[in-house]
């Protein structure tokens, strides 16, 4: 039966471009859409940004442009992603568009008339200078525990205590430095606590449906304790003007939260789809949006990670069930990516940059594959490994699917006018181990990748090719070719040849939903119109073309390019030859010193800047807590150091050559305390030692750590 498919990945916020976590969310979904589709399924996928919230709003009144404007900036620049790794979205929207303004007013409408709303008057803080209350993270001030200064709302980052944005000492506005004031407000919420609620969704969420983990996870959510408290809170889904969101019908200057808007968004791309005709023009689906999501047949799933699953599973299910609407099939959670092993995250800018990957001109099938490679049905993180993806890469995809191809072609082009035996007897046909070895495995294959056990699927894929390699080693076909008998129509060289390019058509069919670019041209290498489907795999390969190469090899080079070289020590400019003429005072005074002024070791002293540039850069001293060997690194030295901010940072330095790390552990030096941290092949550095070198190192040898004079203290500026 022909399945009729909704599918999402989560609606990324629209106040950034894609980092690598999203991209990793979309090629997992692809993956799954690509292989229903294969599999003759009809698959509507949609995504959408999601468009409202304090956030955006306040970056898009920083940048000077209104929230829709900024919107729109970042929706331009998605296509360049997704089409660059291939993540085959039917339609992309927005949450701010017409359909998702009335959608989101349905759904609340039908909940308000079912009961489940109610308003209450909340007490928050507010900035009395922008006119506006606070979400908390707006809100810093002094911890209620410790007394350590600009910590967040909610909590702690020196002693690590959770507490209430009103626990705070000399709370203050992040947006104006203005003290808070509490205020009151009427707020609007859904009932999520009521009775019939917690009955709907402890069924919905523990009937077997859910990720064993997050049906777990779920479960504690749920718990009350002896007294009855905990359990499922009532929903606060209002915010006060001014917010860029969606107007609750009948509440002037009240705004739907944006969590409650931004999964009504999945509908509103949908619907968006249905308007412009996609899936009348596709599938010949006649029915119009609303007819559809009344269907019982069509199945709902959304992909998110891990960080949303509470909105998913609650909330999202709760309003579509309460307002009358189908309830998601499923949610599928997935974990975080890590580069080496370490959290990404936005706010620090780590990780690995897309475009950067596809400007430095890697294939986005490399990523494809290697994520495929990695990813299973859990809420497992997946780690992106340099040495591993290279390994993966080449020694997988090249080495032994590319490989079979490359090594069959010559062969049948040679002997055989690049024609394959045919017909063989269809016995013999089944028993060729290159047969075998994939028609054994294509149900385990198909049943993992619809499982989402891509990694599985990979394996197996993988252990098909091997078996064809080695039949391929096994028989020959150079000795064999050796006897002119075998040079014709049907010989044993020809049916060797044969089998192993009829396996390699079942390995490119497997890998079509991880590589589609990858295999389609190895389709029309196989002498294929177009890629075949899952139920058009029998169709037998007849004549081959030219083999062109399908895929190189990873250099490891562009990994160490993807992550940008190690900039411990500052960069020197190139040096200008050195010469003789004007002291060297006047040279750092002059706007552009002459060509050939001194060059104070080895390079001129940069442009002229003010006292206001200097101040950006924050020098602190340090205390060198640790310093070791980083394994693998040339030039690099792993410093633990501590500014005195409570917590040590990680930093690497370019000083291998010049100390050993135990004339280091203890000393007192000088870092830059504010520069953004950044995600190296070992791992993260958090800012920079400050050391002396001569520009051409080369002819002057030498790396000198700075140290202050006795007495200096560990978190003091240098000014
Ligand atoms: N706007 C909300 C989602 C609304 S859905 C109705 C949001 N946006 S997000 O941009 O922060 O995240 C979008 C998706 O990317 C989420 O599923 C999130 O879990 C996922 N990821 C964010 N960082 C990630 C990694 N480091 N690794 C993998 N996925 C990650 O949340
Ligand atoms: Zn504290």
């Amino acid at each position: 039966m022909t399945r009729k498919l909704f599918v999402t990945t989560a609606l990324p916020y629209a106040n950034g471009a894609f980092h690598i976590g999203h991209i990793m969310e979309y090629i997992q979904a692809d993956i799954w859409v690509r292989h229903q589709r294969l599999h003759g399924h009809q698959v509507h996928f949609v995504g959408a940004d999601d468009a409202h919230g304090a956030p955006i709003m306040i970056a898009a009144e920083k940048a000077g442009v209104t929230p829709q404007e900024f919107v729109a900036r970042i929706a331009a620049g998605r296509k360049q992603y997704l089409d660059g790794f291939h993540v085959a979205f039917d339609n992309w929207h927005s949450t701010d568009g017409p359909e998702n303004h009335q959608l989101a007013q349905d759904v609340y409408r039908a909940l308000k008339k079912n009961g489940l709303i109610f308003t209450r008057e909340i007490e928050q803080f507010f900035d009395p200078v922008k006119n506006m209350f606070l979400p908390d993270r707006y809100i810093k001030g002094e911890c209620p525990k410790c007394s350590a200064k600009d910590q967040y709302g909610d909590s702690c980052e020196v002693c690590g205590a959770v507490y209430a944005p009103t626990e705070l000492k000399n709370p203050y506005s992040t947006l104006t430095g203005a003290t808070p004031v509490m205020k009151k407000s009427e707020h609007h919420f859904f009932q999520l606590s009521s009775p019939r609620c917690v009955e709907f969704l402890k069924s919905w969420t523990q009937d077997g449906r859910l990720q064993p983990e997050v049906a777990n996870k779920v479960r504690e959510w749920f718990a009350t304790d002896e007294d009855g408290q905990g359990g499922l809170g009532d929903w606060d889904i209002s915010r006060d003007a001014p917010y860029f969101g969606i107007e609750i019908p009948d509440a002037p200057g009240k705004y739907f939260y944006v969590w409650l808007d931004a999964p009504i968004g999945y509908l509103a791309s949908l619907k968006n789809w249905f308007d412009k005709g996609g899936p009348r023009q596709k599938y010949g689906e006649a029915r119009s949006f609303e007819e559809f999501m009344a269907s019982p047949e069509v199945e709902q799933y959304h992909f998110i990670g891990k960080d949303i699953t509470y909105f998913h599973t609650l909330f999202w299910p709760a309003m579509l069930h309460f307002s009358g609407r189908k309830v998601p099939d499923n949610v599928f959670v997935h974990g975080f990516i890590t580069v080496s092993g370490e959290k990404m995250s936005k706010s620090r800018g780590t990780g690995i940059d897309p475009l950067r990957y596809l400007s430095l001109g890697m294939n986005p099938e490399w990523l494809r594959y290697y994520i495929a490679a990695k990813l299973n049905s859990h809420v497992e993180d997946v780690d992106f490994n340099p040495e591993d993806f290279v390994a993966r890469v080449n020694s997988d995809l090249v080495g032994k699917y590319v490989n079979i191809a490359s090594r069959c072609a010559s062969f049948v082009h040679k002997y055989f006018e690049g024609a394959l035996a045919n017909p063989i007897d269809a016995d013999k046909f089944r028993k060729l181990i290159p047969v075998a070895a994939v028609q054994g495995r294509e149900q385990a294959i198909a049943d993992a990748i619809d499982k989402r056990e891509y990694n599985r699927a990979v394996r197996e894929i993988m252990a098909a090719a091997d078996e064809i390699n080695q039949y391929f080693d096994t028989a020959k076909p150079w000795e064999l070719a050796k006897d002119p008998s075998q040079r014709v129509a049907n010989s044993e060289l020809h049916e060797v040849l044969t089998g192993c390019l009829e396996g390699f058509k079942y390995l490119t069919l497997f890998l079509a939903p991880i590589l589609p670019d990858l295999t389609a041209r190895a389709f029309r290498f196989l002498g294929f119109d177009a890629p075949l489907s899952w139920e058009q795999r029998a169709t037998c390969v007849k004549t081959i073309g030219v083999y062109e190469h399908l895929m190189t090899r990873v250099d490891a080079k562009m990994l160490d390019a993807l992550f940008e070289p190690p900039a411990a020590v500052a960069a020197p400019a190139p040096a200008p030859k050195a010469a003789a003429a004007a002291p060297a005072a006047e040279a750092a005074e002059a706007a552009a010193p002459a060509a050939d002024a001194p060059t104070p070791g080895g390079e001129a002293i940069a442009p002229t800047i003010g006292i206001e540039d200097f101040t950006k850069i924050d020098l602190r001293i340090a205390r060198i807590v640790n310093a070791e060997h980083v394994e693998g690194a040339a030039k690099l030295l792993r410093l633990t150091l501590d500014v005195g901010e409570g917590r040590h940072r990680n930093v690497f330095s370019g000083i291998k050559s010049a100390y050993d790390p135990e004339q280091l552990v203890g000393k007192l030096t000088v870092m830059v305390a504010n520069l953004a941290p950044r995600k190296m092949k070992f791992g993260i550095s958090e800012g920079m030692v400050l050391a002396a070198s001569h520009a051409d190192e080369k002819a002057n040898p030498g790396i000198y750590v700075l140290e202050p004079f006795p007495g200096a203290q560990p978190g003091m500026r240098v000014r």
